[in-house]
């Protein structure tokens, strides 16, 4: 059998040498504290799970969705006014997406044509790039240096690039970075896209993780953000409904409509009793918030000050569910690094290159254990003198 050029982008590489790794240690009778993929693991709230399943119980309910229902759009609506101040209009200027992923995968297919050049962030959360390069689009990279706190330089983009640009795709705060950006980053973002007419994905899944007391706001609230692009937002780890596949696109109504008429093709909408849950989630207490964003803080907390303690100096993250880390010496590859400490620690984290041609040279440690696993990561690495490099 033959199969499609555009499938080589996800060949087989470092993740199946680390799952198959993984594999072999279990197997071998180790411990592996998993930190390499962003599961969340903290359950929703329970009146969440009573919305999804009362309305699954319900025969009606299993009809194909089509389209939000005007509940979901309201619920929607009223989420945006509250928590960043926007108005959004459901009719025209949101979608639901089967998670956020769906969204930014397909939204290239609307935009961008075999040769087009879209602009990207490096390193950026992997679906940045594959899904314009699914579009046979051409990527050119925007590095978010940490000298500029992790955040991209606008005026360094070349001119002849700029002008090429068909979208570009912009997240903060961070995954893999977990950079916050300042209101000056955004005001330069929708003049950018202005002048040279680029369209604005920017993705939101992270503003209700940011730690120690700061907020963050969306994309959306900058004057003349809807006019150049749109805004991404999931559930996904905001109210621990990663499986349900809940996510929203928002922002430019032109945007908006190619993104639904795309999809209208695709799939046949939201499963009902999914978009129960969303409305309880998004309407109901928000008490669970607050607290699955203390559980991350807390994580971070015992997992970086551990990980100080014995010798690898690292940052705490001020948002996100990642910790983005500098590989100790004398290690110069991502991906050695993390099968050494894997091998060695039973510690799986994800290497930095997975994000990008900017991301060699670090690991992304996801918070997805309990405190207890993060203090025995922190205790095996210790004892496993990787950082020693013994
Ligand atoms: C930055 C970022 N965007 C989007 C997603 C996908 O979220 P969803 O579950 O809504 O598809 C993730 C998931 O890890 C993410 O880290």
């Amino acid at each position: 059998m033959q199969f499609a050029k555009r499938m080589e982008r996800f060949g087989t590489g470092i993740f199946s040498v680390m799952a198959d790794l993984k594999k072999k240690e279990i197997a071998a009778g180790k411990k592996v504290v998993d930190l390499s993929v962003g599961t969340p693991n903290i359950p929703p709230a329970k009146h969440i799970i009573d919305a999804l399943t009362q309305s699954a119980a319900d025969p009606k309910n299993y009809i194909y969705a089509l389209n939000d229902t005007q509940e979901l759009q309201q619920a929607v609506q009223l989420w945006y006014r509250r928590r960043y101040g926007v108005e959004i209009d459901p009719e025209t200027e949101m979608t639901s997406l089967l998670g956020s992923q769906d969204g930014l995968s397909h939204i290239a297919l609307t935009v961008a044509d075999r040769g087009d050049l879209v602009l990207v962030p490096d390193p950026g959360y992997p679906i940045f790039a594959d899904g314009p390069a699914l579009a046979g689009a051409e990527l050119y990279y925007m590095p978010q240096k940490q000298e500029n706190d992790g955040i991209i330089d606008l005026a360094a983009i070349p001119e002849e690039v700029a002008r090429r640009a068909k979208f570009m795709v912009v997240s903060y705060p961070n995954n893999p970075v977990t950079s916050l950006a300042p209101d000056s980053f955004y005001r330069e973002l929708v003049a950018f896209a202005k002048k040279y007419g680029i369209i604005v994905l920017h993705d939101n899944a992270y503003s209700e993780l940011v730690f120690d007391g700061a907020t963050c706001g969306s994309f959306l609230q900058y004057e003349g953000a809807k006019d150049v692009g749109v805004e991404f937002n999931s559930l996904s780890k905001t109210y621990g409904l990663a499986g349900a596949r809940i996510g929203f696109a928002l922002g430019n109504r032109d945007v908006i409509a190619m993104l639904k008429s795309l999809k209208s093709n695709l799939d046949y909408g939201m499963f009902l009793p999914v978009q129960k849950a969303a409305v309880a989630a998004l309407t109901g207490p928000q008490d669970c918030v607050a607290s699955t964003r203390l559980a991350y803080q807390n994580r971070r907390d015992v997992l970086v000050e551990g990980l100080n303690r014995i010798g690898w100096k690292i940052e705490k993250p001020k948002a996100t569910m990642f910790v983005w880390a500098k590989i100790p010496e004398p290690y110069t590859s991502s991906e050695t690094f993390t099968l050494d400490l894997l091998k060695r620690a039973g510690v799986l984290v994800t290497p930095g290159s997975a994000f990008g041609p900017s991301g060699e040279g670090y690991v992304r440690i996801a918070l997805v254990q309990e405190e207890a696993e993060m203090l025995w990561s922190v205790k095996s690495i210790d004892e496993s003198g990787i950082l020693k490099g013994a």
